[in-house]
């Protein structure tokens, strides 16, 4: 499981990045765990309390998440919560001077769910992606489910304040490959969506 945010240094003490807590994927990785998986997570910047049992890897980057995530490889499942930041900057080395304008040149980085889900010898018999989106979400996030060749996709409105992004409560829905069904599992706490999503995991691996 993939979670948290990633930071992008633009220079030893400022960085790029986003409002992902970590908890949802926290939540999974626990939901997992409990059920008898042998879990890992691999976890961005967070202030999150790891006390469970699970196997945890904290990383800083995109190229961090992205090289942990190679070395976890082959799983059985691998599920992709984290907020990974799409561009890096080239590192100063020292810290920038204050100047009238300044101009930051962003690199892509590597798509690691992409990466994963078309590895095709590594590939994890289930790869679910989630879809952070605050607009037609369900369009944006079927799109996802192709583009980024995933089993499933977890559509998350990340529009409001009392869910998604550092919320403790979530709404989501689940849309499934090469099925027109959808589920949606209403706004409940990031661990009961957690369970529900495990369930569903459970059941299609049984
Ligand atoms: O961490 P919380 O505060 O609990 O919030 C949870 C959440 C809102 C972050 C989470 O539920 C969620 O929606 N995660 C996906 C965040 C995201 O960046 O989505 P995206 O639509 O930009 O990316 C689509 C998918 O590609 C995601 O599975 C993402 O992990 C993956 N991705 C994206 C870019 C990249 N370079 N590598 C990736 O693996």
């Amino acid at each position: 499981v993939t979670a948290g945010p990633t930071k992008e240094y633009i220079d030893p003490v400022r960085y790029i990045s986003n409002k992902s807590s970590g908890k949802q994927g926290y939540e999974i990785a626990k939901s997992l765990s409990k059920r008898g998986f042998d879990t890992t997570l691999i976890l961005g910047p967070t202030n999150l309390k790891i006390s469970e049992k699970i196997n945890v890897i904290k990383v800083e980057t995109a190229e961090e998440m992205f090289k942990a995530t190679q070395k976890n490889l082959p799983a059985d499942i691998a599920i992709f919560s984290a907020a990974v930041a799409d561009f890096r900057v080239n590192k100063n080395e020292y810290k920038i001077k204050k100047k009238d304008n300044f101009t930051i040149n962003l690199e892509k980085n590597v798509d690691i769910l992409n990466y994963v889900s078309n590895h095709n010898s590594m590939r994890p018999k289930l790869v679910i992606g989630f879809a952070a989106e605050t607009n037609e979400i369900d369009q944006n996030a079927s799109k996802k489910l192709i583009e980024k060749n995933c089993d499933w996709i977890i559509a998350n409105d990340v529009s409001k304040n009392d869910r998604g992004f550092n919320s403790d409560f979530n709404e989501v829905t689940i849309h499934y490959k090469n099925n027109y069904k959808k589920d949606k599992l209403l706004y409940k706490k990031k661990s009961e969506i957690s369970e529900e999503i495990v369930d569903r995991i459970v059941s299609q691996l049984s």
